[in-house]
């Protein structure tokens, strides 16, 4: 800004302009310099791909599937996601993942279980999802055939996740969820939200309770709120402390995350940069203030 210069009005236009190219550029920042594949990894990362198409317990194959998630409607097994072309993805198209990841359909029409968030990532970027396909596509394919999900019998029809969708997928409110870097990150890329906001019976997320900690969480666990509530949320948490919670899992009385927020961390947001971990903060210190008590695990930190 050129201060000596006094027509306030031609300064205003500057700043809104700059805040404006920096709101529009800012899904973007930070991997703007990398190759196709390489910001295809970032994204991998952040999005948490690996932890769960990785059965990291058995020592499985690099995102060659079968990891269980158990649910209250049965149990599911992730595929594998190489690009081998008889077990894996290696005869999809770009298009194909495309579909899959923001609308959850695959290449013969079958529509996905909302294990797999799509829900989340129907806001991805489309400059992430080719950067995706170009990774997924340079990894060494694994021949190992996917496990079929254990499920009682009303869902194992896939006609039904065609009925969930109608009742709660809306890809159209996705663009509303990446409305800056953070709530990208954590909205769409980290699918947070997933663990952390509760459900109702039919397994959607209550969008009233964004973030605000649950009883019920996958594998049946206690998922904190984090909201910033200052008593039931992470409201008294130092920035320094989420920022180095995120990166390394560890309490600021020194403990470290336990449960599934592991895997989130050690397969996921330490490898994001310095940037989209402020990005996150900024964005967790910035949603409404969620009065939720989950347990012991919330608050307890300051
Ligand atoms: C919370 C765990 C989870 C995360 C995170 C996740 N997936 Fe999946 N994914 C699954 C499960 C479970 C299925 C199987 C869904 C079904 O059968 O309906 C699946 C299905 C898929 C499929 C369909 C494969 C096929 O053979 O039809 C693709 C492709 C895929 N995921 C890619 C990805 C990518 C890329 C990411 C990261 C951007 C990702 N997944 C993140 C659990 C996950
Ligand atoms: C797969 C489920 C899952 C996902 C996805 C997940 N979390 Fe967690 N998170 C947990 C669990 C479980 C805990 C509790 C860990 C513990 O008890 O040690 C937790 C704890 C936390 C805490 C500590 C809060 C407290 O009061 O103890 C923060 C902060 C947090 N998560 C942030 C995030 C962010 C940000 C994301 C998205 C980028 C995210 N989590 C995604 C399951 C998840």
């Amino acid at each position: 800004m050129n201060r000596r210069r006094d027509k306030a009005a031609e300064v205003r236009r500057g700043v809104s302009c700059a805040l404006l190219c920096c709101v529009l550029a800012w899904p973007w920042a930070g991997t703007a310099d990398q190759t196709d594949p390489e910001r295809g990894e970032y994204v991998a990362r952040a999005a948490g791909c690996v932890a769960c198409h990785t059965d990291l317990e058995n020592d499985g194959a690099y995102l060659a599937g079968g990891v269980a998630f158990e649910t209250p409607f049965g149990t599911f097994y992730s595929p594998n996601i190489t690009p081998d072309p008889g077990s894996g993805i290696g005869a999809w198209t770009e298009a194909d993942l495309a579909a899959a990841l923001t609308l959850g359909v695959g290449p013969d029409g079958r529509h996905y279980y909302p294990v797999f968030p799509y829900t989340a990532y129907a806001g991805l970027l489309p400059g992430d999802t080719e950067a995706l396909f170009a990774y997924l596509r340079g990894v060494p394919g694994v021949a190992q055939v996917n496990r079929a999900h254990v499920l009682p019998w009303f869902m194992r029809w896939r006609f039904i996740n065609r009925l969930w969708k109608w009742l709660f997928f809306d890809p159209a409110g996705a663009a509303e969820r990446r409305a800056g870097r953070g709530a990208y990150l954590v909205n769409v890329l980290g699918h947070c939200g997933e663990c952390h906001t509760p459900r109702n019976r039919l397994g959607a997320l209550d969008p009233d309770m964004h973030l605000a900690g649950t009883r019920d969480g996958p594998d049946a666990s206690a998922v904190p709120n984090i909201t910033p509530h200052p008593d039931t949320g992470i409201g008294r948490w130092s920035r320094k402390s989420l920022h180095d919670f995120l990166r390394r899992g560890m309490y600021p009385d020194g403990d470290f995350a336990g449960g599934l927020m592991v895997d989130v961390v050690d397969e996921g947001l330490r490898y994001l940069s310095e940037a989209d971990l402020e990005a996150i903060v900024d964005y967790l210190q910035s949603i409404p203030a969620i009065d939720n008590r989950i347990g012991p695990a919330d608050g307890t930190a300051n």
